[in-house]
């Protein structure tokens, strides 16, 4: 067994305990793939601020976030004080209360393009149902999106995220079920531009994250085209902001790119650590859900997250937090910009310093790292995955670092304002110790 593993394992006796007997009675021991990583997960009973802990007791900087959801750090005051009320209140009536109309104001202040909005209980349900929402409106059945894209584990969206591309994601779906998902290759403006046109009569939209998949930084000029073209199409232009929502700005990648999209998707910081998911946009379109329009059935769209949609916990935190977001935006988006701009340098450099090659992508508080095999450029996750050591990136390193003290997902993750200096320092110190050991084969 290779040292750095006989080190996790020596470190981690409680979670490969845990581990054990999770995989007698969930599949694989965890509930959502991303969080299994060989040769066993590490269980944390612990978290706070930039931190976590194990059960062994050992302690990380946490670059996951609850999956990029915690944008002030784990547990902070202004969200932990709305859930202690919560707590007090009840969590969940199913009858609207007064904090999911404030909350839905406020996200319509501040989200340049919601007119409207309707709360869901995760990002997979936004995306399925802005898909609907956009095939219902143009009635037509095309369906954009891009290789690589990751939108949920929804049906006709679970196609095309790792390679091999055309297999879809998952089993057990019924043929014919992603006949309408075509895809689409990130970055490349003249590819994309001339599928939209292809596809263009049949085509109810184009669904994507304006920041690529390992956070690959957009083009120039590439968000703007996909976003003109699909209008010129008369398609439904639909930005999946789960990640990026009130994280790349407070007006999320729609303000930082001067981007007008006809639906938005949002979900992760939305909900502050609550499950919660979002489709905003132009009243139109998220007019055809509404119960009072008078549709004949099978002209109205159903779209709603059901028995736990606009539960209080996420009303109350997320609402909380968007608040202290809006009240702080000039002191948080800037320091996010320059943790995760020092973060990314950083990590590059220590990792080359000792002879490896290493690229840092990224877009404000977001980054991954990946191990180039050669000097060809990576533009979107296809050359990523066909290009770089990726298996080196999300297990080898992943799990030095750990050993390390820090906790990564893809090379890296999300910075949050609780991301001391020192903190920085410390990822990019483990970063240089981690690749010292590789380039020396220990
Ligand atoms: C861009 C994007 N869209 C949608 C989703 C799905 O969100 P959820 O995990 O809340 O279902 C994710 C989750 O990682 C995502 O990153």
């Amino acid at each position: 067994m290779p040292d750095y593993l006989e080190t996790y394992r020596r470190r981690t006796p409680g979670s490969a305990a845990l581990y054990e007997r999770a995989r007698r009675v969930m599949a694989g021991g965890v509930s959502h793939n991303p969080r299994y990583y060989p040769p066993y997960p590490i269980y944390i009973d612990r978290a706070e601020g930039s931190k976590v802990w194990d059960v062994d007791g050992n302690e990380y900087i946490d670059l996951w976030m609850g999956h990029y959801s915690h944008i002030l750090g784990h547990k902070p005051e202004p969200v932990m004080r709305a859930l202690r009320d919560v707590v007090e209140i009840g969590s969940h009536w199913g009858i609207p209360t007064s904090w999911q109309v404030e909350f839905a104001e406020d996200i319509c202040r501040v989200v340049p393009t919601a007119e409207a909005v309707r709360f869901g209980v995760s990002g997979t349900e936004a995306t399925m149902y802005a898909v609907r929402l956009a095939r219902a409106y143009t009635g037509r059945p095309v369906i954009l999106k891009v290789r690589g894209g990751w939108h949920g584990s929804g049906n006709e969206l679970a196609l095309a995220v790792h390679n091999p591309m055309d297999v879809p994601e998952s089993a057990g779906l019924t043929p014919g079920t992603t006949e309408f998902t075509k895809t689409i290759d990130y970055n490349d403006t003249e590819g994309t531009l001339a599928a939209i046109r292809r596809h263009a009569p049949d085509l109810a939209g184009v669904i994507l994250e304006a920041v690529g998949q390992y956070f690959v930084p957009p083009a120039p000029g590439y968000l703007e085209a996909v976003q003109a073209e699909t209008r010129k199409a008369g398609a439904v232009f639909i930005l999946d902001e789960v990640i990026t929502g009130f994280r790349l700005a407070l007006t999320g990648a729609q303000g930082r790119y001067g981007l007008r999209p006809d639906l938005t998707t949002m979900g992760k910081v939305l909900g502050a650590g609550s499950a919660l998911g979002l489709v905003a946009g132009r009243r139109d379109l998220m007019d055809l859900a509404s119960p009072t329009s008078g549709r004949p059935k099978g002209q109205g769209v159903l779209m709603g997250g059901g028995t736990f949609s606009a539960m209080l916990p996420a009303m109350r935190g997320g609402r909380a937090l968007l608040r202290h977001l809006e009240a702080h935006q000039g002191e948080v988006y800037p320091a996010l910009e320059e943790k995760g701009r020092r973060a990314r340098e950083g990590v590059e450099a220590a990792i080359r310093a000792h002879g490896l090659q290493a690229t840092c992508f990224g877009v404000g508080s977001l980054f991954s790292t990946c191990f180039p095999g050669d000097g060809r450029p990576l533009r979107n996750i296809e050359d990523i995955e066909a290009h770089t050591d990726v298996a080196l990136r999300d297990r080898e390193f992943k799990v030095r670092l750990l050993n390390h003290g820090v906790f990564a997902q893809w090379g890296g993750g999300a910075i949050s304002m609780a991301h001391t200096d020192e903190d920085i320092e410390r990822i990019i110190q483990a970063a240089g110790d981690v690749a010292a050991e590789m380039a020396a084969g220990r």
